[in-house]
Order: structure tokens, then sequence, then C-alpha cells
């Protein structure tokens, strides 16, 4: 049995245009539009089975406050129907539904008898109410000078505590401490087991995991996915990851045209006399035997790329012109954490690929493969040098990369161990 049926629900909001503030503006505007029309949510349908747990989630501004006020009764689609079966309870905004100047106590009263709750249900369960939000004695002060955290304490006391069929959840619990979060979590699953259907968005990905039956992906008022949490997820994780490197690189290019225009300005102005030692990076150094003139961060099909997902290749690719012949010159790599904790670091020598000699004037490319990140979530620092048998360095890049690690999964930490757990009873 359906408990919320949405079908071709599409809700346009008004942005309205500054106002004319003069005479002679105002007639210039008058038979202008006044307001664009802006499409929140563009024929949207979508079933939920009661007693199911159902995961929104997609970037910001993507419609899903206003697909939850539209389930709420707050605002009305402007095309489409919407039919909830059973009781509603909602936490939405925080704060929205209370009476700023009303304590905890009277407005658990308001609210509560808002969501349908008669005044003898109320007394009955306002002791739980209280201890469930563990406000203590807070509850008799204004909620007006109330903390986020109490804020969403007591609402979400009351969402929940009025045995709801239908429970509609946006965002809040963010805002709770650890230990409040954990018990809505726990309370959450506790509801879901005795057959609360829950229609939760998140940005924390793990809850949804851990918490839905299926996850939607909104995407500017459309749904793009319906399935399985693993699934979904990974897919947005894949896309959001996408979308960040698209950013990286353009603010890489614009980071780099801007600093050819420095070097060009500098260049224009020393053309006479450029001398090398003055040209200081502080990032760099080595004599230049040698020297990395590019390195290129690849996927898996040689696409520039600075956003992975954790297990995903990476290949690295140095690009080298050398100025003087050097013997066995020995290329490495180095990731680090933004903190500069060096996760791993390696280099030719080490891996055993020797290389004899690099000759006058010769270019050429190094290529280092990595099968699988095993990096968790994170910005990484990359520093990659090329130097002699003895360790003198012909050109030393320090952290002068960067690139991002996304992971589905909640573990912790910078590296990813993939474990496997066995329990087997009796002794080892
Ligand atoms: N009352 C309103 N008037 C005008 N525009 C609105 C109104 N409410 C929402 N919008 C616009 O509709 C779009 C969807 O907003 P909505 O709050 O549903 O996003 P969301 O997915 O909940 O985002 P977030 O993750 O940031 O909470 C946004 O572009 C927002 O600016
Ligand atoms: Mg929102």
């Amino acid at each position: 049995m359906e408990a919320v049926t949405v079908e071709g629900v599409t809700k346009t909001f008004r942005i309205y245009k500054e106002r004319a503030s003069t005479l002679k503006e105002r007639l210039i505007r008058k038979d202008r539009n006044r307001f664009d029309s802006f499409l929140a949510l563009d024929n949207v349908s979508l079933t939920i089975k009661k007693g199911s747990t159902v995961g929104l989630m997609g970037r910001n501004g993507s419609g899903k406050s206003t697909l939850l006020k539209l389930l709420t009764g707050i605002l009305y689609p402007d095309q489409g129907t919407i039919r909830m079966k059973g009781k509603v309870s909602s936490l939405l905004e925080l704060g929205a539904g209370f009476h700023p100047d009303f304590t905890g106590r009277e407005n658990i009263y308001m609210n509560a008898s808002i969501l349908g709750l008669s005044k003898r249900e109320i007394n009955r369960k306002l002791n739980d109410i209280i201890l469930f939000s563990e406000l203590g004695k807070y509850i008799e002060n204004p909620v007006k000078n109330y903390s986020s955290g109490m804020y969403m304490r007591l609402a979400f006391s009351i969402a929940i505590m009025v045995e709801p069929d239908i429970l509609l959840i946006d965002e809040v619990l963010a805002v709770g401490d650890a230990a409040f979060q954990q018990k809505c979590m726990d309370q959450l699953i506790k509801l879901k087991r005795n057959g609360t259907t829950i229609v939760f968005v998140s940005h924390d990905l793990g809850a949804m995991e851990k918490l839905c039956d299926r996850v939607v992906w909104i995407s500017k008022g459309k749904i793009v996915e319906d399935g399985s949490p693993r699934k979904t997820i990974d897919k947005y994780l894949s896309f959001l990851a996408e979308e960040e490197n698209k950013r990286l690189i353009s603010e890489q290019d614009t980071d780099n045209s801007s600093k050819e225009h420095e070097r060009d300005a500098v260049e224009e102005e020393s053309v006479i006399s450029r001398d090398p030692s003055t040209d200081v990076d502080e990032n760099r150094w080595g004599n230049k035997n040698v020297e990395i003139y590019e390195v290129e961060l690849l996927d898996k099909q040689f696409k520039s790329k600075l956003s992975y997902l954790s297990n995903e290749p990476l290949n690295i690719i140095l690009k080298y012109r050398v100025n003087v012949a050097v013997q066995k010159p020995i290329f490495g790599i180095g990731i680090f954490t933004i903190d500069h904790i060096n996760c791993y670091g390696t280099n030719t020598h080490i891996d055993q690929y020797y290389i004899e000699e690099l000759k006058e004037n010769e270019t050429g490319n190094i290529e280092i493969q990595i099968p699988s990140l095993h990096l968790g979530t994170g910005t990484y620092l990359l520093s990659v040098a090329v130097h002699d048998e003895n360790g003198h360095q012909f050109d030393y890049h320090d952290k002068k990369y960067s690139f991002k690690v996304s992971s589905l999964s909640n573990e912790t930490g910078i590296i990813k161990l993939n474990p496997k757990w066995l329990q087997r009873s009796g002794e080892f």
C-alpha cells in the first residue's frame, strides 16, 4: 500500500525583481514583468510504500525541501497531485512551528495539538517528550533563547512522540551534537521497525545508507535516479567528483593563466638581465640538470582529472627535459595529506625500475600507474622529484599538486585497508 503518492508535481516560485524606486523608473518599467518564474520542481512523480524509508538527496537548491514542504502541505503544487495516507509529522526548518515567546513546554502543547493530539494525550506524553529532549530546566525558557541544537532536540522529540504514520525530516539532525544525533538515529530505526514511513533529506550519505531502503536523487527539480541506496549514492558521488573535477580544472586553468600573465609581465621587465637564481619558487628546488616541466594526473581513460573515488586508478605523468646529461637518475613521488602527513612515497629505485642515463636535450615522460587509490575521503598533495643516486636533487616539486578523493563508505582515516571480517567460535 502506498503511503505517499506524488503525481506529475510541478512547483514554480516567483522571484521578484528589484522594485523601481523613482517615478521615472516606475514609468519605464511599467509594462515589464515584475518577477521571474523559477521552476523548483519539474513534473516529479514518486510513490512511497507504507513502512518504507526513502532518502532524498541532491545538491543545494535541487528542490528537496520544496518537495517536503509540498508533502507537508505548507506549499501547494502548481500542477499535479499529492496524496498522503495517515498522520504526518514533520521536522523541516529549525524553529518552524514554534512560537518564540512561548516556553519549550508551552510549545509542546501548541505543536502537538497542531499535529492532532488532544490535551489529554499531550499530558500523557509530555514527560516522555521532555525526557527525550534532555532539555531539563531549559524547557521552562522561551524558545527564542534556545541554541540551534536545543530547537532541534525539542522539535525532534515532539515529532516522534506523536507517533506519526509518516515522518518527514529535512536535514535538521545535523545541528545536534554527536550523542544526540546517535540517539535520533536509533529512534528513527525503532520507528522504522514499527512501520512508520519515513522520508529523510540529508547530505550525510553515510546516515542515508544506514537508514534508507531506497534513495532518490533530485537534480534541478527532477528525479535523476531512484533505487537502492548503494547504487544511487555511488552514482551521485561519481557525479559530485566529476563536478568537483571540472571546478578544480577550471580553477587550475585560471591560476595558470594568471601566473603566465605575471611571468609575461616579469619577463618583459627583465628581458635584458634575467638571472635564474632570482627565479624563486619556494616549493621547487634542484639544479635543473633534469627538469620536470609538467605533471599530469589522469584517470583510467587518460583524461585529466583532479577528483577521484577511492579505489579508482590514478596515472601520474611526469614530463621531463634534460639540460645536462645524467647517469642513473631516480624519479619519485610522495603523497601527503593537507596537514603534510606522508601517506605514501616511492621512487624508481625502490620499485626496481632502473634508468641508466638521460642524454642532453632529451625529452620524455615517466608514467606512474597506481591501479587503485586506497585513500580515504580528503584532499591530498603530491610531490614529484628527480634526483641522482646520492639524493642530489635535479628538480624537486614539493607538494605542488593537489587532488581530492571521496569514499562511499564510512571508515575513518587516510588509508583504506579493505579488511574482511570473520567470526569463529572457540579458540583460534
Ligand atoms: N519561497 C521561495 N521563493 C523563491 N524561490 C524559492 C523559494 N523556496 C525555494 N526556492 C528556490 O527553489 C530552489 C529549490 O530550493 P530547495 O529549498 O527545495 O532546495 P534544497 O534541495 O532543499 O537545497 P538544500 O540542500 O540547500 O537545502 C532553490 O533555487 C531555491 O532558491
Ligand atoms: Mg533544503
